[in-house]
Order: structure tokens, then sequence, then C-alpha cells
């Protein structure tokens, strides 16, 4: 279902999980009059449409059978599937095979490339939620047909920039950090229990979603380490890799579903906390510079059920183009 709610001339686009939808009175159709089925998602403006892309949910149970949903509209409140903007595939053993689970799908266009770039969150298939690997594939058109390029776990051998190098000099004996929450443990984490264990295959990588800034940088923004911390982490000029520069922030903050924009200079973040398919209490971040440091802010959803971001969780954030309104 939706919620759209403006914040200080930005709108806030909540698109949340659909077992959350039993929950909810009335539900979203497009122009067809068929269901929209697009959670997780983001949208991207381009020459005066907005595109909607969303994880495809079945009926019954978390694995995705069809691929990412794109819908297409001129106001926001009227959309048009445009098809399936990247499929599962048929081929056994291909990371996308039906499946596997695709979330928080999200498209960014790359001005130098001229392409169109989706990441998204990838579990293969029959591993649970276990991989927790980052996927991009790319387009010559916003609504696809997406080609899948690649998935793994991110930054592999590679340290958070702001992890002390003292820090990464420390090793684990992660049987004594079996039982979490404990002084012990949260010590541990901070320092980069998890950073360290998963150094030389790469770094987790749950709920995400990007961020491109006024020069023209991206990034890509994850639930790391477990969902215990958030990382943020720039891509390469084609938005097709990761360049290895990365932070981490809020280690053991547990903090999901990332949201990210920036207004008057000021980059803000709004994630929820980790209850699965239940709703929480909204967060809220800011930071003068995307590499931190980051703030936290109280909660900043206001009025009946926003202790439970009434009933649904962030995932993007659209800054209306000026002039535009809906
Ligand atoms: C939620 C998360 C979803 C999905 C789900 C699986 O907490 O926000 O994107 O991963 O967990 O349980």
């Amino acid at each position: 279902m939706k919620y759209i709610k403006y914040l200080g001339g930005f709108l806030l686009l909540t698109i949340i999980c659909l077992p959350l939808l039993s929950q909810t009175k009335e539900r979203w159709k497009d122009v067809n009059n068929e269901y929209i089925n697009a959670h997780g998602g983001g949208v991207l403006f381009h020459n005066g449409l907005y595109y909607w892309f969303g994880e495809h949910r079945p009926e019954n149970g978390f694995t995705t059978e069809v691929g990412v949903n794109c819908y297409a509209s001129s106001d926001l409140q009227n959309w048009t599937h445009k098809g399936v903007a990247l499929a599962v595939s048929e081929e056994p053993g291909s990371d996308i095979e039906r499946g596997c689970i695709m979330e928080r799908p999200k498209v960014i266009y790359n001005k130098k490339t001229g392409k169109f770039v989706m990441w998204f969150h990838l579990e293969l298939k029959g591993q649970g939620y276990g991989p927790a690997r980052a996927a991009v594939a790319v387009s010559d058109k916003p609504e696809g047909p997406y080609r899948f390029v690649r998935s793994g776990r991110v930054n592999p051998g590679i340290y958070p920039e702001n992890m002390p190098e003292a820090d990464r000099k420390l090793t684990w004996n992660m049987k004594k950090y079996k039982k979490w929450w404990t002084p012990e443990w949260y010590k541990a984490v901070n320092q980069g229990l998890f950073v360290k264990r998963d150094i030389e295959g790469g770094q987790m990588s749950r709920d995400m979603t990007l961020f491109v800034d006024d020069d023209g940088k991206a990034y890509h923004i994850y639930s790391s380490e477990e969902n215990l911390t958030l990382h943020i982490a720039e891509l390469t000029d084609d938005y097709l890799q990761h360049s290895g520069r990365y932070i981490r922030i809020f280690p053991g903050g547990h903090n999901e579903a990332p949201a990210l924009f920036k207004k008057d200079n000021m980059y803000w973040m709004i994630t929820s906390g980790c209850t699965g398919w239940d709703p929480n209490e909204a967060r809220m971040f800011s930071a003068s510079s995307i590499g931190g440091p980051w703030k936290q802010h109280p909660n900043p959803c206001r009025g009946q059920n926003s202790e439970k971001t009434f009933g649904g969780q962030s995932t993007f954030v659209l800054e209306l183009p000026e002039n535009r309104f809906i």
C-alpha cells in the first residue's frame, strides 16, 4: 500500500511490503484496474515521467517468481504497468533464477553513459537470506528490459574508510560472541567483528537504496553486518561497480530500509528497525557530508500510528522536480 506525505517540499513515498497489506483497507490499482505490485521500490523521474520500480510479490511466500515490476505515471496517481523491467531467469543456476529473492530495487540514470542502472538486494534460490548480495542490472531505456550484470557481496578485501587502523588488526574468536546484545558483543560489533569476519568474501548487503549527489557521484546504502550496521559505499563513475570507498555508520544500530535525500546541503536518511515484516518506529538521521558524521534525530513520523510508521516502512524519498506538484 501507499502512504504519501509531504516532508518540507519532499515527497515521502513509502511502499510497504506485501504481508503488511492485510492490515490496510485499500489497495492501489493501476490504470487497468489491476493491483499495483511493486513493493520496497523506488521512483525515477525521467523526461517528464515518473517510473516506479518495485518487487513483484506472489500471493504467498517470499520468493521472486516474476521479477522487478515497472509502472509509469505523469502525476504519481495514475500508473500504467510498463511490464517486468528485470525478469527472473529460467536458467538453472543463474543468480536470478526464478525462486531467488529480489528486494528493494532502485534505478538511477547515468548522465555520462546514458544508461539506466538498477541495483537490488538478491538472495540466491534456496538459500534463504544467507547470501546477502547486492546485484546490478542495466538498460538503455528507463522501463527496461534490464540486462543482469552481476551479483555479489560488497567490496571484498577492503576495509571501511572510517574503521581505525587498530581495529583492522584485531582478530576475533567468533565462538566467544555467539550470544548477541551483551556489552562485550556490542563492543566487538563496534570494533568491526562482522566486517572482519566477512572481509575476504565481501560485506553483506540486504535492504538498500541508491543516492545520486549533485556532483553526479552515486552511493549504495545498505544494511550490512547481519543487518546491524549501515554502510554507505561509493559507486564507480558508470554506477556499475563499487569504487572501494565506503564507511560504516551506527554499528550495532540495527537499521534497515534506508531512504536517503538531500535538502539545503544536508543529507537526511530515514530507516526502520529490524522486525522482519512487522512495522516498527521509523528513525531519522542527518549529516552535512555523506561521509558523516551522521547524527540521529527523533522519529520523523507524527500522528496516529506514527510509532509503527503508519503500518509501513521507509523505502524511498522522492524529490519532486521544481514546479511539479500533485
Ligand atoms: C524486512 C526487510 C525486507 C525483507 C524482510 C525479510 O525486515 O525490510 O526488505 O528483507 O525483512 O524478512
